[in-house]
């Protein structure tokens, strides 16, 4: 008899003195049973880019500011129509069933009580209908991974759609997958089923790995795909995945309603610059005509800042969430954003800024 895949279970509050520290909390909780650690931690190749993702920002510097008259900082934002307590949100990641029993009903559970935007990815662990209502006042969005089968996407659309999501995020930088050492040393393949997929075609991705679950993915995205996804939902389309800014340019020229700019955690192309590192030059090519959102290698209140400052409306984090996730369940989450709550207010009234209106307008150094 095959044995069933044993995720923690528990729901506490977190401890945390810092966010990279969890990582080595997550190790020993999780103990990599059949490559899931190794399957969230991982990058690609020589994680060259993964590691530089969270290095580059130590490239720019933040000027201290005082007689400021500034006694708290205002975490408070708005993405559209949709109010926030923080412009940090989650980076859409795949099977959460890994690092908790709950998966993602745990993690929009953790994500809404911090005020935050969910995003359930096509791979969850979860349904969307479960993770929507397991929080449904607050604002989710689903990552759609393109398939070959269009009867598949408008499946996977009209579910989302169903469930009240605010946006499509449109992943367009994984028609493969990356090629992560850590999972080919372990052998891993996904050791849960995956609902979005199991509700609609034969296969529900349990036993496969990710580059056979890619296999079934659209691999020549095109622009003309955007008003496809937009016309088949009638939603915003956020991108995600952009590195270039000719690539933003292009998305916005055929109708995305936002740009996501993101390496994937350094999960993708190997040898590719930090996300970071491009950041000022997309903001300033989309020129404030639709928001941006940043991810890879945000770790620091600081990271949010200078992300925010360097051009970005929201900050998104990935494995910090599934690791909060996995050491304290929902409580795990909404802990690991308030932390990062914490050092950007701490940031933000030592810069001599307020609002976050005011850290958009602040000139970081060289
Ligand atoms: C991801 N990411 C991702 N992105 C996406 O669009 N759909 C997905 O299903 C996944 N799955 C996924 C699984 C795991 C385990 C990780 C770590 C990441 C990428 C994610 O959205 C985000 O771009 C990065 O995780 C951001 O980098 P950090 O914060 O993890 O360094
Ligand atoms: C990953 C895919 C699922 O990074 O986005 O593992």
């Amino acid at each position: 008899m095959k044995k069933k895949y044993e995720a923690s279970t528990e729901e506490k509050h977190l401890e945390i003195v810092n966010i990279a520290s969890l990582e080595k909390r997550v190790k020993d909780h999780m103990s990599n049973e059949k490559g899931a650690f190794g399957y969230i931690r991982g990058g690609s190749e020589d994680e060259w880019t993964m590691k530089q993702n969270t290095e580059a920002f130590s490239k720019k510097k933040i000027m201290p500011r005082v007689l400021q008259g500034i006694d708290h900082a205002d975490l408070s934002t708005k993405l559209w129509d949709i109010d926030l307590k923080t412009p940090i949100i989650e980076a859409p990641s795949a099977a959460h069933g890994l690092a908790h029993a709950k998966g993602e009903v745990d993690t929009a559970k953790g994500v809404a009580d911090a005020g935050s935007i969910f995003s359930m990815s096509t791979y969850g662990s979860t349904s969307v209908q479960d993770a929507a209502a397991a929080a449904p006042d607050a604002p989710q969005f689903f990552q759609l991974y393109m398939s070959k089968d269009d009867k598949f996407n408008e499946f996977l659309i009209k579910e989302a759609v169903k469930a009240g999501v605010k946006a499509i995020v449109l992943t367009v930088d994984s028609t493969l997958g990356g090629y992560r050492e850590e999972d080919i040393i372990n052998k891993f393949q996904f050791p849960l089923p995956m609902p979005n997929l199991a509700a609609f075609s034969e296969g529900d991705g349990e036993g496969k790995g990710i580059s056979e679950i890619y296999a079934a993915a659209k691999q020549g995205i095109v622009p003309s795909d955007i008003q496809k996804i937009k016309d088949m939902s009638g939603l915003p389309v956020i991108v995600k995945g952009i590195q270039s800014p000719d690539d933003a340019e292009l998305a916005i020229d055929f109708g995305a309603d936002g740009i996501w700019i993101s390496n994937h955690g350094g999960r993708q192309l190997d040898g590719g610059p930090a996300s970071f590192d491009v950041l000022p030059t997309i903001a300033s090519a989309v020129d404030k005509r639709v928001p941006v959102i940043f991810d890879s290698g945000v770790r620091r209140g600081e990271h949010v800042f200078k992300a925010l400052a360097s051009g970005a409306d929201l900050v998104a984090v990935g494995r910090p969430i599934i690791y909060g996730l996995n050491l304290g369940g929902a409580q795990g989450v909404t802990d690991v954003i308030n932390h990062l709550n914490m050092e950007l207010s701490i940031t933000m009234q030592l810069a001599g800024t307020k609002t976050i209106n005011d850290v958009k307008n602040n000139q970081l150094l060289d």
